[in-house]
């Protein structure tokens, strides 16, 4: 039994069955009120706990079954177990479907106390059940509420932090830009550019994580289109006769990875527009190609070529070379020139990974 001394309510208007009824559950343990009336029964529901509530089908002002609703209409109702004197089964499903806990035939002279008293430790048990299980899962929502709350705050204050870190790292490559354009020396102007160049590719990185839902996804096509567009406007947008076109798989790579291919992109961009064209300007291409288990980086031109060795060949290589050799360790990939009448292809290759992955269709990025 749950409780030391459980709690009955008995609501009937025969009060020699109430008195029988009370000896024998007294003797087991129970403390017993009995009420006369319907109305007495709900002052008593009403005013104090009980365990469990007997009750009556047959009550001289009103009928069990509307009583059964009103005594259950209170927060925390105790359970039921519904009297019936007549052999009615139809009474007895009214009843259970009504939400009563159980019903008991009242039959004096068979086993109906013993009966009755199994209906009230089942009942009580039941309810004990009903109500640990109740307060288990109310503590599970609130765990999962807290729990979803505290992942929203992250997002929101990772979201704070990208854009915070965007914002300074576009204000670096501004002051970059400036000192570049007050420089007298083409060479400083033409090292601040790049340098530019590489930073806004950091920046981009970040600006697309604090539009994101996902901080640990970067997709790529948007990524590079939007740092294509960055680098148009540092190397003279208003040049018409320069285009950057751009295609690419529908992949997403991890922030670190995005990185990496941002500024190998840049160097190899920077590089078509100031070494491709020395009269001029003409067109680059960049294209994300995806393969069996590689992808390959592709920018290409149609300028005047590499002349000798192709860059990565040559013995002294530039600071665009050596930073692209690192990046593409760290993508354990590898870059190599490809020779094009006219033109130069560019081709960084790195293989999928945990860090990439594909997505089924455009519509997935949604
Ligand atoms: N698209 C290209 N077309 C022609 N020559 C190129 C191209 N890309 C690179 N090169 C050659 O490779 C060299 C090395 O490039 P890099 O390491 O980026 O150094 P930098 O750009 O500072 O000269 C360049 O100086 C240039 O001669
Ligand atoms: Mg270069």
């Amino acid at each position: 039994m749950p409780n030391k001394n459980p709690r009955i309510l008995i609501i009937d208007d025969d009060e020699g069955f109430c008195q029988l009824v009370s000896n024998r559950l007294e003797r087991s343990g129970f403390s017993v009120v009995s009420a006369n009336s319907a109305a007495a029964g709900l002052e008593e529901n009403a005013a104090s706990e009980f365990d469990v509530v007997l009750l009556d089908h047959v009550l001289p002002e009103q009928d069990g079954l509307s009583l059964l609703a009103a005594l259950q209409s209170r927060s925390n109702a105790p359970p039921i177990v519904y009297l019936t004197g007549m052999q009615d089964s139809r009474v007895a499903v009214a009843a259970l479907k009504a939400g009563a806990a159980d019903y008991v035939v009242k039959d004096l002279h068979g086993d109906f106390l013993l009966l009755l008293e199994n209906a009230i430790t089942n009942a009580m048990f039941t309810t004990a059940l009903k109500r640990e299980r109740e307060r288990a899962e109310a503590a599970v929502r609130t765990a999962r509420d807290e729990f979803k709350a505290l992942a929203e705050e992250r997002a929101l204050l990772l979201r704070e932090v990208n854009h915070r870190v965007s914002n300074s790292l576009q204000l670096i490559a501004s002051l970059l830009h400036f000192q570049g354009d007050v420089s007298g020396n083409a060479d400083v102007k033409a090292a601040l550019k790049e340098a530019n160049g590489r930073v806004l590719a950091v920046a981009r990185v970040h600006r697309s994580l604090y539009t994101s839902f996902d901080v640990r996804w970067v997709t790529l096509s948007d990524y590079l289109a939007s740092l294509i567009r960055d680098l148009e406007d540092v190397s003279g947008g208003e040049s018409s006769n320069s285009v950057i076109s751009f295609s690419g798989a529908p992949i997403q790579i991890s922030p670190d990875a995005a990185v990496s291919i941002g500024i190998v992109t840049t160097e190899l961009i920077l590089n078509a527009l100031k070494h491709a064209y020395p009269n001029g300007r003409g067109q680059v291409r960049v294209l994300i190609r995806l393969r069996e288990s590689e992808i390959d980086l592709l920018v290409e031109d149609d300028g005047v070529g590499t002349q000798d060795d192709p860059p990565e060949k040559k013995k002294r290589r530039g600071l665009g070379q050596r930073i692209i050799a690192g990046m593409a360790e760290k993508l354990e990939g590898a870059l190599r020139y490809e020779k094009l009448s006219p033109g130069t292809r560019a081709v960084l290759t790195f293989p999928l990974g945990d860090h990439i992955r594909v997505l089924e269709s455009e519509k997935a990025l949604t």
